[in-house]
């Protein structure tokens, strides 16, 4: 039985690290996410309920604990030594005659490959299995940043004998390559980091090392880091004689090695590569910093030795810094969907990387302090892949670069509908809280209508783009003013879909009072704090009226969302939209509900099978007297509720000291 068990783990194992390879690896998937995430929840089941099966090579196992004091520093196996770079064609071609100089050859094979701009890291393997992912460091000492590694999926954690056996490779040996962040990542991470009011990351390289350092593996797990191998060291008996046989190996066994190389047999081959790649670098999913240029033959490059610093078999060509500096005419605003304002810096137009820049981002008020900058400076712009050009720094006083004078501050109101803006107490962003701006439109709309909202199926981004577009829709009351004639006007619609979309609109009518507050789109407000308010004012005309203090006793509402909430409503031509929406006939009162208190504050885990109730039931029950049901136990968690059949987490509110009951004390607790 329990080899039956071991069994199919080690081959659910199996599928899911194929899977992860397709999709993280080659990029060419073979089933879908959900499936996937079957595949992975089968997994994560089974080895719940034999927990003395896991071991720390499972794909489930990437994200793990916390380094107890930081990151403990450890020796290179060998130095990490960097690059010599070179900057133009006669540089390079200098260096392809020092080659030929120091090894008295003329006929010499070169790897053309990518300079990824991310940070050099080094795996350790033993017996195939991933044991330390080491930074740079100092090129001598570097730190341990395993912890971080394991949670990059295109990371192998650990590679069968026999795969690594046919791809040339021994079972103990270490790679080194180019951990990065790509550009979506990158994005993605400062937009939220935005939101939160943290400080930007410059640029994907300092986001990288930013995320690598990170003390929880969770966020480095969420930030979509990727790796490309270039090294391959201790690679023993099985020696390959070209550094192009060792990219192969290494792909072999299964690492993401970096597909945009080239083998060529002289230096204008070369030349010809870092050409195209210099047209072609926008194109790619990551920034990249240049190329490098690697002589080929491993006994080439013994011969060749190295300097100091940096290997003499190799050379970066570095393209020119996508940066330009430029003088700053002027600050406008922008008006995101979202009501977000953003300073967007006017510039003298200036060429960089090959189109010429007139407009960059400032990104918010605290940045425009943080860096200083008046209107008439001189400042550094950059421009990444597909990143938006930002001002990076202001230059300093001098002859040919004098200082601005005039200061910037954000209009008071929205350049769009000149509503009074905002920035709520703790908050980075200013915004227009005017639910009708058109500059928010379409966003409003599109989330009023979406599923979970108010569910008008077939109103989706190209009709709200076309009625918003032409006029039919100024707000989301215009939705129930809508005739058939009225859809008939636009494009690819026809008799039947718009017959279906008015009935789809009328249906949503009758959705409750917490689908209506949810649809306002207030800031802060979601799903659940919608129902909350909801059930505790039993109508929108209550809500409208609610002062800070009385939202602060709803239950999860906090000053910052009260504040939110009041702010909407004292916007008359929000209050005129709620009155419109019940002209139109939606659903504006609802049940009054008196959460109990008796459990305020707590939270909850089920886990097992009840036997007198669903878990839906339970649920309800315990957030009736006002308590709180989560997924999974932590150190916060008050109870543990346990039915038959209950499995780690059963084990995990043993080893927090939580307290564990059964159903018929959670009754007791919750009604009695
Ligand atoms: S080989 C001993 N190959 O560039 C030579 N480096 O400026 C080791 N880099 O520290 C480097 N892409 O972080 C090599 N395809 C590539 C690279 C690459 C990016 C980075 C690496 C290195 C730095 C040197």
């Amino acid at each position: 039985m329990a080899e039956d068990v071991g069994k199919k783990i080690e081959s659910l194992r199996e599928k899911v690290r194929h899977h992860e390879y397709l999709y993280y690896v080659v990029d060419h998937p073979e089933i879908g996410d959900a499936e996937f995430d079957k595949l992975m929840q089968q997994l994560k089941n089974l080895e719940a309920a034999h927990p003395q099966l896991i071991t720390a090579d499972s794909p489930t196992q990437r994200v793990g604990g916390k380094p107890r004091a930081g990151f403990v520093k450890v020796p290179h196996s060998s130095p990490m030594l960097s690059l010599d770079n070179t900057y133009n064609e006669e540089e390079l071609r200098a260096w392809e005659r020092r080659v030929h100089e120091l090894s008295g050859r003329t006929e010499v094979d070169y790897v053309c490959e990518l300079k990824l701009d991310g940070m050099s890291l080094a795996l350790i393997y033993e017996d195939g299995k991933l044991m330390r992912g080491i930074t740079r460091g100092d090129g001598s000492v570097g730190e341990d940043v395993t912890l971080n590694v394991r949670t990059v999926r295109s990371v192998p954690l650990s590679i069968p004998r026999e795969k690594l056996k046919k791809a040339g490779i021994p079972a103990d040996f270490e790679v080194r390559g180019e951990l990065l962040m790509p550009l979506a990542a990158f994005k993605k991470t400062n937009e939220e980091r935005q939101s939160k009011g943290l400080s930007l990351f410059a640029n994907p390289r300092n986001a990288t090392a930013g995320t690598v350092r990170r003390l929880e593996s969770k966020v480095t797990a969420e930030r979509g880091l990727d790796y490309f191998p270039y090294m391959l060291l201790r690679d023993g008996r099985t020696h390959f004689d070209r550094h192009w046989k060792r990219l192969d190996a290494l792909a072999a066994a299964g690492f993401k090695v970096n597909q945009n190389r080239k083998l060529v047999q002289n230096i204008d081959d070369a030349w010809a590569f870092i050409q195209e790649w210099e047209a072609k670098r926008d194109s790619l999913p990551y920034e990249i910093d240049g190329i490098v240029i690697k002589a080929d033959r491993t006994a080439l490059q013994d011969e060749l030795g190295f300097t100091g610093k940096a290997p003499r078999w190799a050379i970066a060509y570095k393209y020119a810094a996508r940066a330009g500096i430029t003088r700053l005419e002027g600050i406008r605003v922008q008006v995101g969907r979202t009501g977000k304002l953003t300073p967007v810096a006017g510039l003298v137009p200036v060429p960089i990387g090959g189109t010429m820049v007139a407009n960059a981002t400032l990104h918010n008020m605290n940045e425009i302090d943080r860096l200083g900058v008046k209107i008439g400076d001189w400042v550094r712009v950059e421009r990444g892949g597909d990143v938006i050009p930002k001002v990076v720094e202001v230059i300093k006083d001098d002859e040919d670069h004098p200082r601005g004078h005039k200061s910037f501050h954000m209009p008071e109101k929205c350049p769009v509908c000149g509503t009074k803006v905002v920035r709520t107490e703790g908050e980075v962003d200013y915004r227009c809280v005017n639910a009708n701006c058109p500059a928010k439109l379409r966003e409003t709309v599109l989330h009023f209508a979406s599923r979970g909202v108010m569910n008008i199926d077939g109103m989706g981004d190209a009709l709200v783009t076309q009625l918003t577009e032409r006029g039919l829709v100024k707000n989301v009351a215009d939705i129930y003013k809508l005739t058939k004639d009225d859809l008939l006007s636009l494009e690819r619609m026809g008799d039947k879909s718009a017959q279906n979309i008015l009935e789809e609109i009328e249906a949503s009518k009758k959705l409750p009072l917490e689908r209506v507050i949810y649809g306002l789109g207030i800031r802060m407000v979601g799903e659940r704090t919608a129902q909350f308010l909801a059930e505790h004012f039993g109508s929108m005309e209550a809500l409208e009226s609610a002062g800070v203090e009385e939202l602060q006793d709803v239950n999860e509402v906090g000053p910052r969302i009260a504040e939110s909430i009041v702010e909407f409503f004292s916007i008359a031509a929000n209050r005129k939209l709620v009155e419109r929406l019940g002209e139109a006939g939606l659903t504006l009162t609802g049940q009054k509900k008196q959460r109990g208190t008796k459990l305020a504050g707590k939270t909850f885990v089920l886990t097992g099978t009840l036997a007198h109730f669903t878990r839906d039931e339970a649920k309800k029950m315990i957030e009736d007297a006002g308590g709180k049901v989560t997924g999974s136990v932590s150190k916060k968690t008050d109870y543990v509720v346990a039915g038959a059949d209950a499995g780690s987490k059963l084990d995990k509110a043993k080893e927090f000291g939580v307290k564990v009951m059964d159903e018929r004390e959670m009754e007791d607790i919750v009604g009695g």
